[in-house]
């Protein structure tokens, strides 16, 4: 029988406005994780949320996580650990999310505040609309997942048989549709390993009138390395690495056919046609199956409008590998200077957690939900499947062209709205699918 979801589909709506203003207050509040100055507003964005679950009457733990690695002087933000309900009858629920900022304008609404927020409105609607919540919920919020999540690793590690020792099953909604129409749920993300090379050489910046011509540029050997990494097609020329690259089985061949992604979804997030392929299949492979190499930033360069003409002294390239199955981390690092990393994940899709999932997804939004893999990482997904040896299922809220990261990030509000509506239903149908 399907549960019953009347009561808390209409209250959602009811409080939608509410929901929209919490939201709305998370994202005025600029955590972003990479700039040291605003370490502050990461922590109170932390201290904001716990607020806001003991109201809706969940036991909350501010767990700090000592300092940054990289900056011995900065505190990291505290882990927010939370827990909701403890009857014994119940299956338990672990969410995870992120409330920092990505990079340094993204504004958080889908990714992750929007999502994050879902989970506390779902409790919510449930209280007032006088309906049982379904589950226990464990709850863990981090504020440094767009920095690759510092100290996170270790507490997941010693709490998958503590804090989560009672967790049935993982659900992490940090993710986007593939398009605007259809939900999808995600089984696989690739890994990330981020490299940093340094090159220097003359001891201060020098004016290129003087010495040009007289001395080896720094700036000059690091454009011809950076270039040397990764061809115009995408293909990565570092030797090795593609050679470590799972091959495509026959099952496999099948399965982009029937995904609902077009071109034009692509198009529509990239804002121009510059692919690097025309057609779909070799488009979702590349992002979901083969690795990718990115060039991201110079530190050091000379970036500011106008003509200057000095001579950097020193200089430091930043790129990623986007890794896959079967890559090995060590054997990729082989070659490159080692800068921080995270596996590869993929799971079975063939599990109770999503088979609730999907029913959920038909429920709420009319179709059944695509099943996909990501491009993205997000590094502690494997550490909570390997922690708590649960299955873990990603559950997006945003879509393709939320522009997670980007100046102008949105989140819709029909998509926040269902979404937590989503989430909600998602737990019931877990419910469900323990009495079957
Ligand atoms: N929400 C993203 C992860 C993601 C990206 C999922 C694209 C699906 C598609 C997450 O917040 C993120 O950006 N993660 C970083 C991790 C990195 C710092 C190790 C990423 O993927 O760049
Ligand atoms: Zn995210």
């Amino acid at each position: 029988m399907a549960p019953q979801l009347d009561g808390y589909f209409s209250k959602v709506d009811e409080l939608s406005s509410h929901f929209i203003d919490r939201l709305s207050k998370a994202v005025a509040i600029p955590s972003i994780s990479s700039e040291a100055a605003r370490r502050p507003d990461v922590v109170r964005m932390g201290e904001w949320l716990q607020t806001e679950l003991k109201a809706l009457g969940a036991e909350v733990e501010m767990r700090p996580l000592g300092k940054q690695p990289d900056h011995p002087e900065l505190d990291l933000p505290p882990v927010v650990l939370a827990r909701y309900g403890r009857d014994k009858s119940k299956r338990t629920i672990l969410v995870y999310g992120h409330y920092d900022d990505g990079r340094m304008f993204g504004r958080g609404s889908t990714d992750d505040k929007g999502p994050v927020l879902g989970w506390l409105n779902a409790i919510e609607a449930h209280q007032k609309a006088g309906v049982d919540f379904p589950v226990n919920l464990l709850m863990c919020f981090e504020g440094m997942e767009e920095y690759g999540s510092e100290g996170l690793e270790e507490l997941i590690e010693k709490e998958g048989k503590g804090y989560f020792a009672d967790a049935d099953a993982v659900c992490i909604s940090d993710n986007y549709w593939l398009g605007t129409e259809k939900p999808c749920l995600t089984y696989g993300l690739r890994g990330c390993n981020y490299y940093s090379v340094e090159i220097s050489g003359p001891g201060a910046d020098l004016h290129s009138g003087v010495f040009g011509g007289t001395a080896q540029e720094p700036m000059t050997d690091l454009v011809r390395v950076l270039g040397s990494l990764v061809d115009t097609h995408g293909k990565i020329q570092i030797p090795g690495i593609m050679e470590q690259v799972a091959a495509v089985t026959a099952d496999e061949e099948s399965l982009y056919d029937n995904i609902s992604f077009t071109m034009d979804n692509l198009h529509e997030s990239l804002g121009s046609k510059t692919t690097i392929f025309e057609d779909k299949k070799p488009t979702l492979m590349a992002r979901w199956r083969y690795p990718s190499l990115s060039v991201h930033g110079v530190e050091g360069a000379f970036s500011a409008p106008g003509a200057k003409t000095v001579i950097p002294a020193k200089v430091i390239g930043k790129f990623s590998i986007r890794t896959v199955p079967d890559m090995d981390i060590d054997q990729t690092n082989e070659c490159v200077y080692k800068f921080h990393t995270g596996k590869w994940w993929v799971a079975s899709p063939n599990h109770w957690n999503f088979r609730a999932a999907g029913k959920a997804v038909e429920r709420v939004w009319g179709v059944q939900p695509d099943f996909t893999r990501e491009g993205g990482s997000i590094p502690v997904t494997l550490t909570f499947e390997q922690a708590t040896g649960k299955n873990v299922l990603l559950l997006p809220m945003g879509s393709s062209t939320d522009g997670a990261h980007s100046i102008n990030e949105k989140l819709d509000k029909k998509n926040y709205i269902e979404g937590i509506k989503l989430l909600g239903a998602y737990l019931h149908y877990v419910a469900e699918e323990q009495q079957i």
